[in-house]
């Protein structure tokens, strides 16, 4: 039996973000989770994956990757079966860093599972629902189960200097928070599986 590969995704890119912090915590549940026993969990940030806006010449659905950075791209997304996406609300909906990154693939989605853990001013609701759109384009399994982290009711600033604009505070979920994050890991461990095992 493959173990389960877990990527938890952070989606945004901008200096002094709370993308990290946030896939920390989630990354530390996961790995704590009896349910993912066994299971493999990586943090994975877009940052990294260092993509320019798309510049594919050829639409992903086609699969004929012609840059470096895509296919360094496809091969990490290709070596995980589920996806604990970390997306803040930017403007109403989720980072342009994020649909960057899912518009240069495509195959490589197809069957994976995608559990949604968004924040923001006011909670992460209006980024997860623009992406179950998304990622139903291509083909990934959305769970229902999902978490909306508040920024003023899920972190903690009493360390932070409050003239500090960049503070990004310390993840400090509300209790309902961390039972919602509980039931998106296990709707995870019950859906994913090693997509070895089920490719067509
Ligand atoms: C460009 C931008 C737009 C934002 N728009 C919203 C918004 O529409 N609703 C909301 O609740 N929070 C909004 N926020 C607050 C963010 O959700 C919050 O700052 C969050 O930490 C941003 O994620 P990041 O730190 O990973 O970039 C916005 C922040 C930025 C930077």
């Amino acid at each position: 039996m493959n173990e389960l590969r877990i990527a938890v995704l952070v989606g945004s890119t901008r200096a002094a973000r709370r993308g990290p912090a946030v896939a920390s915590w989630v990354a530390e549940a996961a790995r704590r989770h009896p349910d993912l026993a066994g299971a493999r969990v990586d943090i994975v940030d877009v940052a990294d994956a260092e993509l320019p806006l798309l510049d594919e010449p050829v639409p992903a659905i086609a699969g004929d990757y012609r840059n470096p950075h895509t296919v360094r791209w496809a091969e990490t997304v290709r070596s995980y079966d589920a996806f604990v996406v970390v997306t803040p609300v930017h403007n109403a909906s989720y980072p342009a860093s994020l649909k960057n990154a899912i518009d240069y693939l495509y195959a490589e989605w197809n069957g994976a599972v995608v559990g949604l853990v968004g924040y923001g001013a006011h909670g992460g609701t209006r980024a997860i629902d623009h992406l179950r759109t998304v990622f139903a384009e291509v083909k990934a399994i959305t769970l229902a189960q999902e978490v909306s982290l508040e920024i003023f009711g899920d972190f903690d600033f009493s360390d932070a200097d409050p003239t500090d604009r960049t503070a990004i505070g310390r993840v400090a979920p509300r209790p309902q928070q961390v039972e919602a994050l509980h039931a998106l890991l296990g709707a995870v461990a019950a859906w994913a599986r090693p997509r070895a095992a089920v490719a067509a």
